[in-house]
């Protein structure tokens, strides 16, 4: 799509603000200020998508509660990875007919991945009659426009065109995460793997401008954000669509030369995208931290191209090994999945040896759900769910003794860490993260919280470190 096209206009969003102020008007004739529930499932890039709705509804006039029975408007950010992700949103819906009873003015918005499929909209078209606006990421911008309408129609609202999709500048944004901030880099996927229903409900890749992104950055850094992640379904793909040559690495390279004290992640990464450039640019970097999300999914050729990755575990293999040359101290971790259709019980051990063979720091493993809509959610799938999970059980076994003994390595060492808030454990007040993004629970002041500190590491286990603060840097 031409890039006109695809990026939102000046004069589009000077519109989706009209509507902002016509909401807020509506909102202000009310005696009290409306509060808003908004509850965001799965992903980061979910979680930066919640905190533009926000933003949204913070203009508008809003306030927030946690509490569903004391809101004007429900807003539910659903993901659409799994299918347990979905049967939980279902619950919640459910329980949301209380609240409307209660409350029949309350306006119940679902949007999110979830959404943004046919079969799920004509489900609550039918079946879940008191949600009044349906829209999918694709629509976010227009959010605004769409809660005038649910409030001035009659009708219930659904905005679900599956839209290859845009990009909209100047979206306030609510930011919930202390020091810590997200930035989407790009949005959509063009990948196709084969079990995957994100290129569906996130359509086409299409990367912002590399100014408006750095000047986001610019902005945080001045304002004190202490770590920025970049997002993007597969940011090694970044700037493809821009037809300039411009790539991720040199995005990276870029924000790095903004002075200040941060540090800058980024996810998710494709193997297939990944060049040594990339891996060079950290390597040289002043702010990227020395962290690496490398989802491989398999350790298994055939599994690999079945699911429609286009690398070996070979060439994965390569990769990180280079990634690690240039970076000794490279925090790596990854997703897997196990039990693909027809994967077989040694397919699902090559997952295992390479797990044994690579020594990931942490692992996110999923057994796989079928997506309805997706080539996989269409194969024979023979194996019992028990067997797919004695092959999880034995993945996960092998992985935590890898986690737990990489922890242990860090005991009696001396790290810098960035204190992330309280804990909810008395004895290990605090909690931070290393630079590889390791949990922290530490002992130290709560002045600490927000600032850089060091740690001096004295226990660990599976899943956290535990150590006390030093002093701040
Ligand atoms: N079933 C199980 N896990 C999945 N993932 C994506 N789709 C599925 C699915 N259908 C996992 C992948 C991906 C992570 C975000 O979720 O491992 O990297
Ligand atoms: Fe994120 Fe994918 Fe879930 Fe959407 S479906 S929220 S992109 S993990």
């Amino acid at each position: 799509m031409e890039r006109e096209k695809v990026l939102v206009s000046a004069e589009e969003t000077a519109r989706q603000k009209e509507y902002m102020d016509k909401v807020r008007a509506l909102h202000e004739r009310r005696t009290t200020k409306p509060l808003a529930y908004v509850h965001t499932y799965g992903c980061q890039q979910n979680v930066a998508d919640g905190e533009r709705l926000m933003g949204m509804l913070r203009e508008m006039g809003c306030d927030f509660t946690d509490d569903t029975k004391r809101a004007d408007i429900v807003l539910m950010n659903t993901c659409a990875i799994r299918e347990n992700a979905e049967k939980t949103v279902y619950g919640m819906l459910g329980q949301l007919t209380h609240t409307k009873a209660a409350n029949p003015d309350q306006i119940i918005c679902l949007c999110g991945c979830m959404a943004q499929q046919p079969r799920v909209a004509e489900k609550v078209k039918n079946s879940y009659r008191h949600v009044d606006l349906v829209l999918g990421p694709q629509a976010e911008w227009r959010f605004p426009e769409l809660l005038y309408r649910a409030y001035t129609e009659r009708g219930r609202v659904f905005s679900i065109d599956d839209e290859p999709g845009r990009i909209a500048e100047d979206i306030p944004v609510y930011r919930v995460g202390g020091v810590s901030a997200w930035v989407s880099i790009m949005y959509g996927c063009n990948n196709f793997c084969s079990y995957c229903i994100v290129p569906y409900v996130r359509g086409r890749e299409r990367s912002r401008e590399p100014a408006q992104i750095v000047r986001e950055v610019r902005e945080l850094v001045a304002a004190g954000y202490k770590e920025i992640t970049l997002l993007g379904q597969n940011v090694n793909s970044y700037g493809k669509d821009l037809g300039t040559g411009y790539d991720f690495a040199d995005l990276l390279a870029e924000i790095d030369r903004i002075d200040g004290d941060y540090w800058v992640r980024f996810m998710s990464s494709q193997p297939k995208d990944a060049t040594p450039k990339l891996f060079d640019t950290m390597a040289a970097s002043r702010h990227v931290t020395h962290q690496l999300h490398l989802p491989v999914q398999s350790g298994n050729d055939r599994v690999l191209r079945a699911m429609n990755r286009p690398y070996t575990r070979a060439g994965y293999l390569e990769l990180i090994n280079y990634a690690r040359r240039v970076m000794p101290d490279l925090v790596l971790t990854s997703d897997i999945i196990i039990g693909f259709p027809g994967e077989t019980e040694a397919e699902a051990m090559d997952t295992v040896s390479l797990i044994n063979e690579v020594h990931f720091d942490a692992l996110f493993t999923f057994i796989f759900s079928p997506r309805p809509g997706t080539p996989a959610a269409k194969l024979d799938d023979p194996t019992p769910r028990e067997e797919k999970q004695r092959w999880f059980d034995a993945l996960c076994n092998a992985q935590n003794a890898i986690s737990t003994a990489k922890h242990a390595a860090y005991i009696g060492k001396t790290v810098r860490v960035l204190v992330e808030g309280e804990s909810d454990d008395a004895d290990w007040p605090l909690s931070a993260r290393t630079e590889g993004n390791r949990l922290v629970r530490m002992k130290g002041d709560k002045s600490l919280i927000g600032t850089f500190a060091t740690a001096k590491i004295s226990d660990s286990n599976t899943w956290a470190l535990y150590g006390a603060a030093e002093e701040t840097i």
